[in-house]
Formats: structure tokens, sequence, C-alpha cells
């Protein structure tokens, strides 16, 4: 089959395509022959060297896609030959085909085709655990969604909204604004030109907001905390700007915050299953009759994933980059 390699750490011009061997199933795992493939920015740091693979997991890159199971491991319950899913792949989703836990997959939503679902694994499981399952928004409160313009911003934004938070996102790009406000946020701040830490203060009459989703990290983290209501919650998904940060622990405890964070794809099939069902239980709904729908803004053919990559760093797009694999 062919397949995406980073022939050594560095910028996009270091992927290759290869062939390599199609995979076979473990006992617990489907074998999907890809049709599409999400991009997503922790391929980028992959690709650089700064994010290896967890052990045991493909090196090749790839966190989501879409597409036909072709195959099914002797234990498999959940699925049969023929069918159409999208799944978290642990590693692997730049090929041809690709082996993943039976637990890990979840059904095409109605009326979505497969370029859509390949689009909705990774961000809606960081999305779902981290915001939802672990800072706990609840409907009523709001949150501050940093990098609202990316794949798991216009993700977030969609689920605060429809879980029936008030909503205030950064993007640093106008063209991303009206999209965002679309999706349903109720405060969009141009980071460029405002400080969210003021916009914040007045437009909650200085109480803050109830939990904040941040990916930037380094100077933001001084800031998301004065921007946090008593009792709020952050949840660290990402440090883009910088991982090592000072915390003035009176600040802390001043306002009783918690402070927590996670990565998504070193925790077992058996929590990613545990999430893929929560999610089937709560968001599919949502995503069946069209509430929810990610936001595609390009797609490329597997020959052009240098272009893709390209594209992402550029972060001149708002939504989701996908990859079409199949011919
Ligand atoms: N912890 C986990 O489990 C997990 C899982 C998936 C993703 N992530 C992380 O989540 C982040 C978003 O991923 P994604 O796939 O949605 O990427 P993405 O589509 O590229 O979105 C990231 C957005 O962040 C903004 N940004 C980039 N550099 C920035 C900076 N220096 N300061 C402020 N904003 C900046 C950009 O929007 P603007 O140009 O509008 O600022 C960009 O569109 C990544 O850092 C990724 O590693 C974490």
């Amino acid at each position: 089959m062919l397949a995406v390699e980073v022939s050594s750490p560095g910028g996009p011009e270091v992927l290759k395509i290869v062939e390599r061997p199609r995979p076979e199933p473990g006992p617990k795992e489907v074998v999907i022959e890809v049709h599409a493939a999400g991009v997503n920015r922790p391929d980028c740091a992959q690709r650089q060297g700064t994010y290896p693979p967890p052990p045991g997991a493909s090196d090749i890159l790839g966190l989501e896609v879409s597409g036909r199971i072709v195959a099914i491991g002797k234990e498999v319950k959940r699925w049969k030959v023929g069918d159409f899913i999208c799944a978290l792949v642990n590693g692997g989703g730049y090929a041809e085909y690709v082996a993943v836990p039976e637990g890990q997959c979840l059904p095409i939503p109605d009326d979505m085709d497969l370029v859509q679902a390949a689009a909705l694994p990774e961000t809606f499981f960081t999305v779902w655990t981290n915001v939802f399952e672990s800072a706990g928004l609840k409907n009523g409160e709001s949150i501050l969604i940093h990098g609202g313009s990316g794949g798991i911003g216009t993700t977030a934004i969609q689920l605060a909204h429809a879980f029936g938070a008030k909503v205030f996102t950064t993007v640093g790009k106008e063209e991303s604004v009206a999209q965002c406000k679309e999706l349903g946020a109720n405060v969009v701040i141009e980071y460029k030109k405002e400080d969210f830490v003021t916009v914040i203060k007045d437009q909650t009459a200085g109480k803050g907001v109830d939990v904040i989703l941040d990916m930037v990290g380094g100077e933001y983290f001084r800031r998301n905390l004065t921007c946090l209501s008593l009792k709020g919650r952050l949840v660290q998904i990402a440090t883009i700007q910088g991982a090592a940060v000072e915390l003035d622990l009176r600040v802390m405890m001043a306002k009783r915050l918690t402070l927590m964070g996670s990565t998504l794809r070193p925790r077992s099939s058996e929590e990613k299953t545990k999430i893929a069902d929560s999610l089937l239980q709560r968001v599919w709904p949502l995503l069946n009759d069209g509430r929810l729908q990610p936001v595609i803004y390009k797609t490329f053919p597997l020959s052009q994933v240098k272009e893709a990559h390209e594209l992402m760093e550029s972060s001149a797009h708002t939504g989701k980059i996908v990859l079409l694999v199949k011919k």
C-alpha cells in the first residue's frame, strides 16, 4: 500500500510517499480501506520530531480517517466487513489501509460524506474529553476558546454553543471572525488587534469566564488566569508559545481555580473507547441531525501532503484540512 513516511525530522519537504506492507488486524482490531484522512497540528509536530508516536503506534503519520472496513479480527463484535466508519487511529492514517481497535471507530453521521467524516475524530475526541469530561463545561457557563479558527477551535465553538455555553474565542485573522460567529461564538476577539484580557473583563463585567481551552501557553498562561472567574477551570492541550510558565499560587488559591491539561494520543484504547461511547451517545445525535458539522477548509490528494502541511503551518486556514487517500 502507499503511505506517507517522515524520511527524517524536518519541514514539509521530508514527507515521502512510500510502499509499505498492508496491516493485518489484531484480535480486537478492524482494517480500514482509507477514503480520507484529517490533517492535524500534532502531525506537523511529529514530522518535526517533537511529538514521537507512543510505543506500539505506527510511525506513519495520521490520527483520523474515514473509510470502509475490509478485514476484522477474531474478537471484533461491533463491526463487520463492508461497514463505512470514521476512526481515531493511533497513527498510520496517511495510508491506503490502517488497523485500529474497534472501540475507536464511530459510524458515519447521517447525510455526511466520507470527507467530512474524516475530519471529525481527532477534534471531537479532544474537545469532548477536555472541555466537557475534564473541565465540566455546563449549560449557562462561559468559555474562552483560543485558536478559534483551527480544527480544534471550530469544533470547540460548535460544541460549547450547542451545549448552551456563552462562547468567547480568539482569532489571528479578520477572515475568521464571521465564520466563528456563524459557528456559534458570541464574541470573537482578534488577538493581534485587541487585548483578550481587556475584552473578557469588559464583556463579563469583571467576572471572567468559567472555562478556558488553551493551546498557546507561554505568556498566555498568566493572562488566562486573569480571565478566569471564581472556581474557573483552565484546560491546556498544547504549548505553541512555550511550556515553562510561572504560577503565582496566590491567584490560584484566591480564585479557587482548577488547572488541568491532557494529551489524547498516549491514552489506552480502553480510555479512547469510553470517549467514543460518550460521543456516540451525546454528540452523534447532533451530527446526525445536522446541528453540528465539521468545517472543511481545503482537501488535497495524498500526493500533495507536503502542500497540506505547508497550508496548516501558514495558519491561513479556518477549519480542517483533509487528505483524499482513495483514488
Ligand atoms: N492535547 C491533545 O490531545 C491535542 C489533540 C489535538 C490537537 N492538539 C493541539 O491543539 C492545537 C490545535 O490543533 P489543530 O489541529 O486545531 O491546529 P490548527 O488547525 O492549525 O489550529 C491552530 C490555530 O492556532 C492558532 N495559532 C497558531 N499559532 C499561534 C500562536 N503563536 N499564538 C496564538 N494562536 C496561534 C492559529 O489560528 P490563528 O492564525 O487564527 O491565530 C491556528 O489556526 C495544536 O497545538 C495541537 O497540537 C492537542
